[in-house]
This record gives structure tokens, C-alpha cells and sequence, in this order.
């Protein structure tokens, strides 16, 4: 079996980016977990329903369309909340988990044709729950205040209108969700190396992390 990656932690901590990296320089096929609960959230939005609602939050999880993950809207907020509610509902994590395991143990090929060399996924609970024996677990984390002001420049940086105080209310509001949650709560698996990025740069970020992994694969 390949190597498998996992990578956990709250909202905008910068796990995308450093899993993005990793992926490209040890050749791993990537899976970006939220998209998947973003997914689901979503069509129950497109549909008129309520996220918080189980049955249809289930169904959607059922029905998943793998083209609805391509959608841009995807990235808006009013996803990203959707998401963190249909994601406490343990019947959508269970449909999720076969999908999530089943990238990490038969990964597919990489964009340039190649074989992949293993799987690297980042979300909420890939070491605690989806891939408890990864080769390597990193949590990516940093203060509410940091990842708001990260995410506040982005929206900016987009073209987006965003108010400070509101996205920082919105990121408090996810990981109190995320972390409250008794399904599969956000936490750092007790083996994992835990980075804040509080006061690292991005370039700092990766390098850690690149260390760590090399140091789990030879081991
Ligand atoms: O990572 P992202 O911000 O796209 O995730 C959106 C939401 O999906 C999270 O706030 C979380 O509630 C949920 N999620 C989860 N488990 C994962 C990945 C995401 O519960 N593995």
C-alpha cells in the first residue's frame, strides 16, 4: 500500500495549501474532504431544504453528484456554513466515509497520468476517524483572529465583499460547531504533529511539514 497523509484542522488554518504542496512534491493524489460536506450542504440549499434537517441532509449525502464539487459556489460562505451543519448529522458521515477510504487505499492516477505514490487527505477527522493509520497526521491549526484575517484578505483579494468582525464571527461559529459536534468531533489525533501557523509564513509551514512526513516515511 502507498503512503497515506492525513491532514486535520479548523477553518482557513492553511491545511489546503500545505496539503496542495505536499501532494505535487511527493506525488499524491489529493482529496479535499470539505468539498465533499460542502457538497452535500449545498444541494440541500439548491433544493430549497434545510440543512439541519437529517433526512434530507442523508439523502443528499446518498445522492452526491461527483460534477456538483466542480461548482464555484462551492467556496462561498453560505456553503461553508451549510456544510458544518449537514456534517453533524452522523448518517452523512457514515455515507462519506466509504468514498474517503476507499481514495486513500486506491488513490487514482495523478493529473499527469502517472501513479500515484499514495493518497493525501485533509479535513476534520481523517487521523482520528477516516484513516486512523496514516503514515503521517498533521494538525494545521492557528488563533480565530489569525485565520479570519487570512480568510478577510482573501475575499478581498477576490474582488469579494467581507467585513472583518463577520468573518471572524463565522470562523468562531464553524469551530464551535466543529468541535461540539458528537460525531467524529475536530480535535488532533493524539499522534499527529501539531503546526500553528499563528506566526509562520506559509513557505515555514510546508517545510515542517515536508520534515515530519520524510521523517515518518523512513522510519
Ligand atoms: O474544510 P472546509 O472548510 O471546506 O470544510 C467545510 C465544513 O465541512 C467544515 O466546517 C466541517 O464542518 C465539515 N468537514 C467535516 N469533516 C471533514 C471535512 C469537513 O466535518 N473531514
Amino acid at each position: 500500500m502507498g503512503i497515506v497523509i492525513a491532514i486535520d484542522g479548523p477553518a482557513a488554518a492553511g491545511k489546503g495549501t500545505v496539503a496542495k504542496r505536499l501532494a505535487q512534491e511527493l506525488g499524491l493524489a489529493k482529496l479535499d474532504t470539505g468539498l465533499l460536506y460542502r457538497g452535500v450542504g449545498f444541494a440541500v440549499l439548491d433544493a430549497g431544504g434545510d440543512p439541519e434537517n437529517g433526512e434530507q441532509a442523508h439523502m443528499a449525502a446518498k445522492n452526491l453528484d461527483p460534477a456538483v464539487l466542480q461548482n464555484p459556489a462551492l467556496r462561498l460562505d453560505a456553503a461553508a456554513q451549510a456544510a458544518s451543519k449537514v456534517a453533524v448529522i452522523p448518517e452523512v458521515r457514515a455515507q462519506l466515509l466509504d468514498f474517503q477510504r476507499d481514495f486513500a487505499n486506491n488513490p487514482p492516477p495523478l493529473d499527469s497520468g502517472e501513479p500515484a505514490q499514495g493518497a493525501i487527505l485533509d479535513g476534520r477527522d481523517i487521523g482520528t476517524t477516516v484513516c486512523p493509520n496514516a503514515t503521517a497526521k498533521l494538525f494545521v491549526t492557528a488563533s480565530p483572529e489569525v485565520r479570519a484575517d487570512r480568510r478577510y484578505k482573501e475575499l478581498l483579494e477576490r474582488g469579494e465583499k467581507a467585513i472583518y468582525a463577520r468573518v471572524l464571527e463565522d470562523i468562531k461559529e464553524r469551530d464551535a460547531r466543529d468541535q461540539g459536534r458528537s460525531a467524529s468531533p475536530l480535535a488532533a489525533p493524539v499522534d499527529a504533529l501539531v503546526l500553528d501557523t499563528s506566526e509562520m509564513n506559509a513557505d515555514e509551514a510546508y517545510a515542517k511539514a515536508l520534515e515530519f512526513i520524510r521523517s515518518r516515511i523512513s522510519a
